[in-house]
């Protein structure tokens, strides 16, 4: 138990699970209260209710723009104002060759990732501008979000996005005191990745294994090392950064390999001795 979040409160999208639960659960464990919001009632209540009087659960699609507002206000309604809000909600969507997609799955991928990102930070601005005591607004981007190769194109196209808005809606708020950032996770076991590594949601120790042995850090990124970015954002040590996204990743968008070529035996200096 730790103090950086003490007395505060947020709305957690995509609570229910992976990254959004290990966010839920850092924020009240350094003292905040929060609401979890997620479609998935059934593990949304059940994070809730682990976490006690701290939680709340409210059912919000975030392609419905009232859900969204509703799991907003619930935060405001029931401790009286909103200091954090993480717009993480998501989905691997529609993924496949670029000339084979339906632009109907297009259409639904966006309405999850950026559309439900997008109406999360407008709906958490609008509470937190009415309460005039500032904020922090964090957006779940990805590797994809900053370096191609790395997701379906769909997906790509709305993480890219959300660095974008990161950057759009911190120039606009600023002078609110609302300060808005993005994360943007490597691969992190989760139910998306596990799904997505081995058809089966539930699998976190098979693709715990696999990002283990592809990261350059020699050990699996865990969901909560992407809730200490989130809460780096939304606590007093992020407060002069706004606009911004982290890349949380091992170093695999920096080139960090598992054997980097440079680490071999021989001495490199710059000015090397006669
Ligand atoms: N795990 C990773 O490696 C990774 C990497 C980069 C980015 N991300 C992003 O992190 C976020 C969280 O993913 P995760 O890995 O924790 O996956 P997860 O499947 O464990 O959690 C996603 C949560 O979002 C909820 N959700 C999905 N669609 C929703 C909707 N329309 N409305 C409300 N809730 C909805 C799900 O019910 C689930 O609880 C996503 O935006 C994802 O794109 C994850």
């Amino acid at each position: 138990m730790g103090n950086r979040f003490e007395n505060k409160v947020a709305v957690v999208t995509g609570g229910a699970s992976g990254l959004g639960e290990a966010t839920a659960r850092l924020l009240v464990a350094e003292g905040g209260k929060v609401v979890v919001a997620d479609y998935d009632a059934t593990r949304g209540q059940a994070v809730a209710d682990s976490l006690g009087d701290a939680a709340r659960f409210a059912k919000c699609d975030v392609t419905v723009e009232s859900d969204v507002a509703a799991a907003i206000d619930l935060a405001v309604d029931t401790w009286g104002r909103l200091d954090g809000a993480f717009a993480n909600a998501g989905i691997v969507g529609v993924a496949g060759p670029i000339a084979d997609t339906p632009m109907d799955d297009f259409d639904r991928t966006i309405a999850v990732l950026l559309r439900g990102v997008f109406v999360t930070v407008k709906h958490a601005a609008r509470a937190m501008q009415a309460a005039g005591n500032g904020g922090s607004i964090v957006m779940t981007s990805s590797v994809a979000g900053v370096q191609g190769g790395l997701g379906p194109h769909a997906y790509s196209v709305a993480k890219t996005g959300v660095v974008g808005l990161a950057r759009s809606a911190a120039s606009e708020l600023a002078s609110s005191g609302i300060r808005v950032n993005a994360v943007a996770p490597g691969s992190i076991p989760t139910a998306m990745t596990a799904h997505v590594t081995t058809g089966n949601p539930d699998d976190l120790e098979k693709v715990t294994e696999h990002v283990a042995r592809t990261s350059p850090l020699g050990r699996a990124g865990l969901p909560n090392d992407i809730a200490e970015a989130v809460l780096y954002f939304m606590s007093d040590g992020g407060s002069y950064v706004t606009g911004q996204t982290i890349v949380v990743d091992a170093g695999i968008t920096s080139g960090a390999k598992m054997s980097p070529t440079w680490a071999g035996t021989r001495m490199v200096v710059a000015r090397p001795a006669d």
